[in-house]
C-alpha cells in the first residue's frame, strides 16, 4: 500500500525534509469566515479524532462515476436517499450535509490560518496547485459517506458532463423541485425551462445571457474546453496552477510579481459555472456563486466531479502531462471527515491516481479534443470589403492602469521563429501581472492576441485571437487582510502558430473588461519549462 509514492515520504527523503508543504489546519483554532467586507459567517466544522489516510482496500468494488444526464431511475433514487439521510444527520455529526458544506466554507473563506506561520496567514486552497488535490479528497470522502449511509459500497457521485453538448445545462436530476437534490438558490434564468438554460462557459454577467442555438453555444463551449485543456495547458503550472508553499498566500499582498495563479480549468470553466449557477438575486450569489455557500447545493459535488475528471483526462493527453514531483506539492496535506466520523489527514501524494482511491469515470466522448478556430480577422475580411480601422494602442509605460475600457498594447516577444523542439521545451506565455480587485466581487476580463481591427466587437472564444479570461468567484479572506495582486498566465504557443504570428517580434494584446473593477500592473511575454 502506498509503495508507488513511498519514495517521497517525508521520513526517508532528504528533499522532503527541506520542503515547506502546506500543513492541514488546526481545527481547534478555526474562526469565523468572511463573506464580504462586513459580513462574517460561522462555518467551523466539528473537531474530532484525527487519523492518517489509508488507501481503500483493493477488494472494495470500483465506484464508477457516471454522467449526470445518463443515470437511470434506480440510481437517482439511491442518490436522493443518501442525500436525505445525510441532511437528516444532526449538526454535531461531521458527516452531516451542513458540515460537508462547512468544510468548503472554512477552507475557502479564511476560517483557517496556516499552521505554524506568524504573523497569521490565511489557508486558501483555491488559486494554486492545491485546487485539484483538495477537491479530489473532498469528493472522495463525500461520496464514501453517502455510500455508507445507504450501505452501498458501489455508490459513486455523478459528474456534470458540461464538456459535451448533451451535458451543457443543469442536469435534470438537480432541477426536479421535489427532489433532495434541488435547491432554490440558483439563477432562475439558467434552470431548465428558464430563459437561457444552455450553459455558457464564457458567462460572467447578465450581459452574456443570449439565446443561442445549441450548436452555436456548443461551438463556444468546445473552444473554451480546447483552450483550457489542450492548447493553453501544455505545462503543469498552466493546468494545475502555481506552486503554493507554507508561509505563502495565493493572494499575495503588494507584490506585483506574486508568483501565484490559478490553473486553466480552475479559472474557466470552473469559476464561470459557479457564478452561472448561483442566484444573482441573493446578496452573495448563493449558493454556487460564492465559495462560502457553494457546498450547500448538491450540484457542487457533481460540478466538481467533472473538474476532477479533467485532471485524469489531462494526464492522458500527452507524455509530458504528468503530476508535479515537487515534495512541496506531494507532502501538502488537508483533513477531511470519513464515513466513520474520523478526521483524516490526507497528503497530496496519495490522491494522484484515482483508481487507487477505487473510483473511475464512465468513458464518454471528448468532443473538444480536436477543434480549430477561425481567426476573426479572416472572417471580417470576407464580410467586409473596406479595411476596418486599427485599434488605438496603449503604451506599455501606461501601466499600472485601471481597466475601464478595452485597451490594446504592443508587447515584445523575447524569442521568435522557434523550432518544434524548442516549442515543446518551452511554452510561450502571456503574463498579466499585478491584477488588483475586490475579491468579494465577481470580476472578469478577457484577453485576445492580434485582434487589431477595431470593429466594435472584440474577439471571443469562437475566434482564434481569443487567449483566455480572468474570473473571480466572490470569496473573502479575513477582515482587514490587505488587498492582493493576482497573476494571469496564458499558454499561447499554439495560438500564435494558428495566427501565423510565429515570426513576429511583438504581439498585440487586447484586454477587455467585462465585469467589476480591475487594476492591471503590467503585461509581458515569458517562456516556461514547467
Ligand atoms: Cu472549492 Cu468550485 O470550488
Amino acid at each position: 500500500m502506498g509503495s508507488l509514492y513511498g519514495a517521497v515520504s517525508s521520513l526517508s527523503d532528504p528533499t522532503a525534509a527541506l520542503a515547506d508543504p502546506i500543513q492541514p489546519p488546526d481545527l481547534s483554532k478555526c474562526h469565523t469566515a468572511t463573506v464580504t467586507k462586513d459580513t462574517t459567517v460561522a462555518c467551523c466544522p466539528p473537531l474530532v479524532r484525527i487519523i492518517d489516510f489509508k488507501f481503500p482496500s483493493p477488494r472494495e468494488p470500483m465506484r464508477t462515476r457516471r454522467a449526470a444526464h445518463l443515470v437511470d431511475e434506480d440510481y437517482i433514487k439511491k442518490y436522493e436517499k443518501a442525500i436525505s439521510l445525510m441532511k437528516a444527520l444532526p449538526d454535531d455529526d461531521p458527516r452531516s450535509f451542513k458540515n460537508q458544506a462547512n468544510v468548503h466554507c472554512a477552507y475557502c473563506n479564511g476560517a483557517y490560518d496556516q499552521v505554524g506561520i506568524t504573523p497569521t496567514l490565511d489557508l486558501q486552497i483555491h488559486f494554486s496547485w492545491l485546487f485539484f488535490p483538495f477537491h479530489r479528497y473532498y469528493l472522495y470522502f463525500h461520496e464514501r459517506i453517502l455510500g455508507s449511509l445507504i450501505d452501498d459500497p458501489t455508490f459513486a457521485l455523478p459528474f456534470w458532463n458540461w464538456d459535451s453538448p448533451d451535458g451543457m445545462q443543469i442536469p435534470p436530476i438537480f432541477a426536479n423541485t421535489d427532489s433532495e437534490l434541488f435547491v432554490a438558490l440558483r439563477n432562475q434564468k439558467h434552470i431548465p425551462g428558464g430563459a437561457y438554460p444552455l450553459l455558457n462557459m464564457h458567462w460572467s454577467d447578465p450581459i452574456d445571457d443570449k439565446a443561442l442555438a445549441p450548436e452555436d453555444q456548443w461551438d463556444i463551449n468546445r473552444r473554451v474546453m480546447h483552450t483550457q485543456m489542450v492548447s493553453g495547458a501544455k505545462k503543469r503550472t498552466l493546468f494545475f496552477g502555481m506552486p503554493l508553499k507554507a508561509g505563502e498566500t495565493p493572494l499575495k499582498a503588494g507584490d506585483a510579481a506574486a508568483n501565484t495563479g490559478q490553473g486553466s480549468i480552475e479559472r474557466s470553466p470552473h469559476m464561470n459555472i459557479h457564478i452561472w449557477t448561483g442566484d444573482p438575486k441573493q446578496a452573495h450569489t448563493e449558493d454556487m456563486g460564492n465559495f462560502y455557500s457553494a457546498g450547500r447545493d448538491p450540484i457542487f459535488y457533481c460540478h466538481h466531479a467533472n473538474v476532477d475528471r479533467m485532471w485524469d483526462l489531462w494526464k492522458t493527453l500527452g507524455p509530458r502531462r504528468t503530476d508535479f514531483t515537487d515534495p512541496d506539492w506531494l507532502e501538502a496535506a488537508f483533513v477531511f471527515y470519513d464515513e466513520d466520523k474520523n478526521l483524516v489527514r490526507c497528503k497530496v501524494k496519495d490522491c494522484l491516481d484515482s483508481r487507487k482511491l477505487n473510483y473511475d469515470y464512465q468513458k464518454v466522448p471528448l468532443p473538444w479534443l480536436d477543434t480549430k478556430r477561425t481567426p476573426k480577422a479572416k472572417k471580417e475580411k470576407f464580410a467586409n470589403a473596406a479595411p476596418p480601422k486599427k485599434r488605438e494602442l496603449t503604451p506599455l509605460s501606461a501601466f499600472p492602469l485601471v481597466l475601464n475600457k478595452a485597451i490594446s498594447v504592443v508587447v515584445p516577444r523575447g524569442k521568435r521563429s522557434r523550432t518544434v523542439v524548442e516549442k515543446e521545451e518551452e511554452e510561450e506565455i502571456l503574463v498579466v501581472e499585478g491584477i488588483e480587485f475586490d475579491r468579494g466581487n465577481v470580476v472578469k476580463f478577457d484577453v485576445a492576441l492580434n485582434d487589431e481591427d477595431d470593429t466594435g466587437v472584440p474577439a471571443g472564444p469562437q475566434d482564434t485571437e481569443f487567449a483566455g479570461t480572468f474570473v473571480n468567484v466572490p470569496h473573502r479572506e479575513k477582515q482587514g487582510a490587505p488587498s492582493f495582486k493576482a497573476v494571469l498566465r496564458l499558454g499561447i504557443t499554439d495560438l500564435l502558430e494558428d495566427l501565423g504570428a510565429d515570426d513576429d517580434d511583438t504581439v498585440v494584446v487586447t484586454l477587455v473588461p467585462k465585469v467589476g473593477e480591475v487594476k492591471i500592473g503590467g503585461l509581458k511575454i515569458d517562456y516556461i519549462t514547467d
